[in-house]
């Protein structure tokens, strides 16, 4: 199953998937890395692995429907089975939706439908949950309200900190995208 994965961050999600495909049973290749912006640490680590990387960032288009334009042409040009949204900080928009609908998955640091949006370890904290977890879904024209696939659940600490809280929750997140990978990848080969 050919994969492009879309980061915007540190990319540790993608590193999980790119791991994963060292095993060549995992059935899953990335095919192509696509970010929002340069310089970041997920572009390095596709390019660590000699994996084709591109740029498609808002501002270099003078709205957002031909940024989404040039997202969905970008990711298109490498002919992906599934487009995997890890850690990337855009809504992803119609043309890449129409072009790609249904084969567009995200991983979220929260219990979709709890907590949707760019916040969703503060905005779990801040109303007190004792569990929280993440989510990876079908992306849909909604924000984080496409049909769910897998989740985990995660304790909160007395003395977590949004940063402690995130990044054991990315943890389990990780073991989870690739859970899903492997198993959408095995229901691809079958199809
Ligand atoms: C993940 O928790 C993802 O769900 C959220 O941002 C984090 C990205 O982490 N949107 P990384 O870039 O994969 O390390």
């Amino acid at each position: 199953m050919r994969l492009v994965v879309l980061v915007s961050g540190s990319g540790t999600n993608l590193q999980a998937i790119l791991d994963a495909c060292e095993d060549p049973s995992f059935g899953c290749e990335v095919v192509a890395v696509g970010a929002d912006r340069p310089a970041i640490a997920g572009l390095d680590r596709a390019e660590r692995r000699g994996v084709p990387t591109f740029v498609v960032a808002v501002a270099d288009h003078p709205d957002r429907a031909s940024w989404d334009a040039a997202l969905a042409d970008a990711i298109g040009a490498h002919d992906p089975d599934l487009v995997v949204s890890a850690g990337f900080m855009k809504i992803l928009g119609p043309a890449v939706l129409e072009r790609f609908g249904g084969r567009v998955i995200n991983t979220h640091p929260a219990l979709l439908p709890s907590f949707p949006g760019a916040h969703g370890v503060r905005d779990a904290m801040a109303h007190g949950v004792k569990v929280t977890g993440c989510t990876c879904h079908y992306v849909d024209a909604g924000v984080d309200t496409g049909p769910i696939i897998a989740q985990r659940a995660v304790a909160v600490e007395d003395d977590d900190t949004e940063g402690s809280l995130h990044e054991r929750i990315k943890v389990v997140e990780r073991e989870m995208l690739v859970c899903v990978l492997r198993e959408l990848g095995e229901r691809h080969r079958s199809a």
